[in-house]
């Protein structure tokens, strides 16, 4: 029987729900055995989110800020395949999944293990996915695949209807005619044929030709325009606003308050404001910078490091 281990933190169940799909074909092949390992803070972040805290766990998501976590309780560490799950905050892997991926048993369970991410998020993951690719290869793992699964509404609806499900904890249908938040249910269910593909490389010995295939089953897909901003956003305003809140101490210090708040204010207005002005710009520089946009998508949609 192969081993396969599946880490992954999700406060919704969305993400858990993604895992438990794309590992059917496995389950169903009956030559696995399947470990689903949750990761358990010490301290949860509460789930719909408040207002504050939601922006209280943006300095430490920014800067790779560990909490503290329970070890996963595993039997033995020794595994085949290494799924590790997570999902994206503030462009960053949400704190619990950095804090598995930082901690010593991720050190041992990742050594020279075949490793696959598979996401569940909005619309932006390239920082967070660049970062968890050094990661895994310090750990001395090995990338062989990355499946990301994404909300399908337009960027300006998703963020109306992803704060609906974070502050609520509800997937209707804001409003009874905004789409349904998150990553919609046949995608869900479908995450299943991604798994079919990875069990089928897995078995022929054929990993390091897998993230091909998932490319070309659309397991991935980069849109230009976002990573661009995305990578901009995070280097030229997340570190800046995150470096000014951290000098006033660490999470729920009321010393940070303030300034908390002030980014509060800041988001929303660099969402609806700033970030259309950029997109704007990026269609009129589009057709000059075409070969840098083709590169990119080709090396973000790959799982090798630059
Ligand atoms: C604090 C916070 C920040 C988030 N930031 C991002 C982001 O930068 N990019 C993105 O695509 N999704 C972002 N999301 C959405 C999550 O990646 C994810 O889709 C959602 O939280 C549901 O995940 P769950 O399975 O843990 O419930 C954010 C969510 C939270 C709670």
């Amino acid at each position: 029987m192969k081993k396969i281990l599946c880490v992954y933190y999700s406060q919704s169940g969305q993400l858990t729900q993604i895992v438990k799909n794309f590992t059917k074909p496995f389950e169903k092949s009956g030559n696995y055995s399947i470990t689903f390992a949750p990761i358990e803070p010490v301290n949860d972040y509460k789930f719909p989110w408040k207002g504050y805290n939601f922006f209280d766990a943006f300095p430490e998501s920014v800067n790779h800020i560990p909490c503290e976590i329970r070890p996963l309780n595993l039997e033995n560490e020794d595994f085949d395949l290494i799924i590790f799950a997570y999902s994206v905050w503030y462009m960053s892997p949400a704190i619990p999944s950095n804090s598995f991926i930082m901690s010593d048993q991720a050190k041992r369970i990742f050594k020279n293990k075949p490793v696959i991410t598979l996401l569940g998020i909005r619309n932006m993951w390239v920082v967070a996915q660049e970062y968890i690719k050094e990661k895994v290869n310090e750990l001395g793992g090995n990338l062989v695949g990355n499946i990301v699964l994404q909300d399908r509404a337009e960027n300006l609806t998703g963020i109306v209807t992803i704060s609906y499900f974070l502050f609520t904890g509800k997937k209707d249908r804001f409003l009874g005619f905004f789409p349904k938040p998150g990553i919609s249910d046949k995608d869900i269910a479908n995450v299943d044929l991604f798994g079919e593909i990875v069990k089928n490389y897995f078995e022929n010995n054929m990993l390091d030709k897998l993230q091909e295939e998932l490319v070309k089953a659309k397991a991935v897909k980069i849109n230009s325009y976002l990573s661009t901003v995305e990578r901009m956003a995070y280097k030229r305003v997340f570190l800046k606003w995150a470096g000014f809140i951290l000098k006033k101490g660490g999470p729920n210090n009321p010393s940070r308050k303030k300034r908390v708040k002030m980014f509060a204010y800041y988001f929303p207005f660099a969402i609806l404001v700033i970030a259309p002005i950029e997109y704007i710009f990026f269609l009129i520089f589009a057709p000059f910078r075409i070969k840098t946009i083709k590169r990119d998508k080709e090396y973000f949609s790959g799982v090798k490091l630059k």
